[in-house]
């Protein structure tokens, strides 16, 4: 089988996928019709074409974060929230994926709360996409540029929507331009998350920050997102390095993401190769499918072209992510599916 085909036919599972970094160009032109029509229409159109982020794109990482408002004008009501996450869920089963973690954080907006927010998405998650074969849950979203008290809030929602629906909130998360804010600020609101039963994953060394990359790895995070600065080679040190192996922690690796935002020179020099080699636990993943007009597939097939991985050992990359799902009563069943593709292909 080609490398194109193969890659889309795998079933693979998406954990770091950011809901308004996902929104095809298909989905926001659907979104913008939908606001249109009902005379609510946003001036984002205007924008539309600056939301991608290709790999010769001039802006500097803090730029790259200004092109999500784009997508949150379009998602500011329950109903095109709901058509948000409805489409790129589906977006992604068409690409191969049997289970999805999307994450997004929670906003207040003109027609919502931050409880109507994560409810808009869970309903969708469990009746507009409940006859889909993928099986979908949430990570709720801190960003580090909110405060204390917003980040406190939202480990309160968190918290309430994972008691209600255990099977569909399954995490919560530290992301958000990494230049921005400090980890310990936000420790007390994950922590009282993690007690709550919530899985934790962060955004960890997407620049160079040592110290907060140790302070990171020593809260013992599920998973942590990139992990670009941790190798000696990349701007971390032996320390980060030696912590990061001991722990095992899975990292979620994005690799266009990292190249088209500049944290990685290119897919040759990316950190993947370190983290693989030295058999630290990865999942390969898409961040913003959309900012980055990337999908699931395309990583894979990037992944298996730059760091010369055969179809066999793709294959168990993929299975080996069952383990590191926040869902862990999907297990079983995800990775029967993953080996009935193994056997029948004999990989
Ligand atoms: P949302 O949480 O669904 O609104 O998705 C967009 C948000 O995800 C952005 O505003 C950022 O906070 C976060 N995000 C997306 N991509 C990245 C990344 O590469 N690094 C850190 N945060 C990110
Ligand atoms: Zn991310």
């Amino acid at each position: 089988m080609n490398i194109d085909t193969f890659c889309r036919q795998l079933p693979k599972l998406e954990l770091h996928a950011h809901l308004n970094g996902s929104l095809s160009r298909f989905t926001m032109l659907e979104l913008q019709r939908y606001l249109a029509d009902n005379g609510m229409a946003d001036k984002s159109n205007v924008f539309l074409d600056e939301f991608q982020i290709g790999a010769g794109d001039t802006r500097n990482l803090s730029d790259c974060f200004q092109v999500f408002n784009i997508a949150h004008a379009l998602t500011s009501t329950k109903k095109t929230l709901s058509m948000a996450t409805a489409l790129t869920i589906k977006e992604f089963e068409d690409d191969g994926c049997c289970y999805i973690e999307l994450r997004s954080t929670p906003r207040t907006t003109p027609h919502m709360t931050m409880s109507e927010y994560v409810e808009t998405i869970v309903q969708t998650m469990r009746k507009e996409t409940a006859d889909m074969t993928i099986i979908s849950c949430l990570i709720i979203s801190i960003n580090r540029s909110s405060t204390h008290e917003d980040a406190n809030i939202i480990a309160d929602v968190a918290i309430e929507y994972h008691t209600k629906y255990p099977d569909t909130v399954v995490g919560i998360e530290l992301s958000g331009n990494p230049a921005v804010g400090k980890f310990q600020n936000f420790l007390p609101a994950l922590d009282r998350a993690r007690k709550a039963g919530l899985k934790v994953t962060l955004h960890c060394g997407e620049i160079c920050n040592q110290q907060e990359v140790i302070e990171m790895l020593n809260f013992k995070p599920d998973r942590i997102g990139h992990g670009v600065c941790i190798h000696p080679l990349f701007g971390g040190n032996d320390a980060t390095w030696e912590l990061l192996c001991k722990s095992q922690i899975p990292v979620e690796i994005c690799l266009t993401s990292n190249v088209n935002t500049k944290s990685t020179q290119d897919y040759n020099s990316h950190h993947f190769k370190e983290l693989y080699n030295a058999k630290v636990p990865v999942v390969i993943c898409t961040d913003d499918k959309g900012v980055f007009a990337t999908s699931l597939s395309q990583e894979y097939r990037i992944c298996a072209e730059t760091f010369g991985i055969e179809q066999s050992k793709l294959a168990r990359l993929s299975l080996s992510a069952c383990n590191y799902i926040f869902a862990e009563d999907k297990r079983k069943i995800l990775s029967d599916t993953m080996l009935n593709f193994i056997n029948k292909y004999e990989l």
